[in-house]
């Protein structure tokens, strides 16, 4: 069991916990995730670790309230048990296998989208400890929903915040303010790592390669066991067939096809999509999965 030693709500819908999780604090880094389950009956909910404390054994998750299973772990509190914490899941951010000494000749812009500021913020001040700056653009709706804009600006070189309807920050969209950095001020990157929701990622990777920067991603299709085992989180990344939760969830982002990530991820939300994607991704699909019983 898992205690919950502090709730936050950042935003409306969108809260972050504090979890002792020694195992996993011992040994996640940035850009690895966990699968939880409030209890014994709740579904199993990936998220990602956007912080941790290996002297204390916590880790802190973000999770924005889409459904309900989040719903259900909104309502816990501080000193109530998750029955599962699995992890630390997927692979490392590639930031974190890279030389450091060439890290810090690099220029690297991240840009985070809403929620996906949160796996953000662990790279940040990973490579920020690590003596890496970096540049970061934060995009959300409106002013109130910018999440962790004073935890990221304590480790960012720069940091530059937009809101669509320019309630806070400059006014448009993530994409507006990067080609406005490489085009009007000169910024030169030589990688750009995005994380957001799936339209804002395709977008800024259209950006990206027009601009010729090198982009990794972070997939977040539908998980359920998180161990390459169901087949959920299918994805297409030069045209070969991987798997988010165990290939990824990073990679690079001019090689995934986006299209296809979004229409799955629609497709598998109702039952007949699930066994429309059981009959054509048959021996990818390979079961295990409360979804399709374990039949392929
Ligand atoms: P959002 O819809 O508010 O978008 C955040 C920002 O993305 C916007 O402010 C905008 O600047 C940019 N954006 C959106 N559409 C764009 C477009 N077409 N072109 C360019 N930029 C665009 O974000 P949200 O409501 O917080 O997003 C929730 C989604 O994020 C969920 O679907 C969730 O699954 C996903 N998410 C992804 C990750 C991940 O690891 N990739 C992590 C957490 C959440
Ligand atoms: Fe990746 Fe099941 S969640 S294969």
């Amino acid at each position: 069991m898992y205690q919950i030693l502090k709730t936050q709500k950042l935003a409306d819908n969108i809260y972050s916990f504090v979890v002792k999780a020694r195992r996993v604090a011992a040994k996640c880094l940035p850009g690895q995730f966990v699968i939880v389950r409030s209890d014994a009956d709740a579904e199993r909910i990936p998220l990602t670790i956007c912080d941790y404390c290996r002297e204390e054994g916590t880790i802190t998750l973000v999770f924005q309230v889409v459904g309900a299973g989040t719903l259900r772990l909104s309502k816990m509190s501080e000193g109530n048990f998750m029955c599962d914490v699995a992890g630390p899941l997927g692979c490392a951010s590639e930031l974190c296998n890279t030389d450091i000494e060439k890290l810090k000749k690099m220029n690297i812009l991240f840009v985070a989208g809403g929620v996906g500021t949160a796996p953000v913020f662990p790279q940040v001040k990973w490579l920020s400890n690590n003596g890496v700056d970096c540049d970061v653009i934060i995009g959300a709706k409106t002013k109130d929903l910018v999440i962790l804009e004073n935890e990221i600006r304590n480790y960012a070189r720069n940091l530059y915040v937009t809101t669509d309807d320019g309630s806070y920050g400059s006014k448009g969209l993530v994409t507006n303010t990067l080609e406005d950095l490489v085009k009007n001020k000169g910024k030169k990157y030589d990688l750009c790592v995005a994380i957001g929701p799936m339209i804002m990622m395709k977008f800024v990777c259209l950006t990206t390669k027009a601009l010729s920067i090198p982009t990794t991603v972070s997939l977040n299709p539908i998980m359920v066991d998180g161990t390459g085992m169901c087949g959920a989180c299918r994805v297409t990344v030069d045209n070969k067939v991987k798997f988010a939760c165990v290939d990824g969830p990073e990679f690079d982002g001019h090689l995934v096809d986006f299209d296809e990530c979004m229409k799955r991820a629609q497709i598998y939300k109702t039952e007949e999509g699930r066994a429309y994607l059981r009959e054509k991704e048959g021996d990818t699909h390979h079961g295990g999965c409360s979804y399709c019983g374990g039949e392929h």
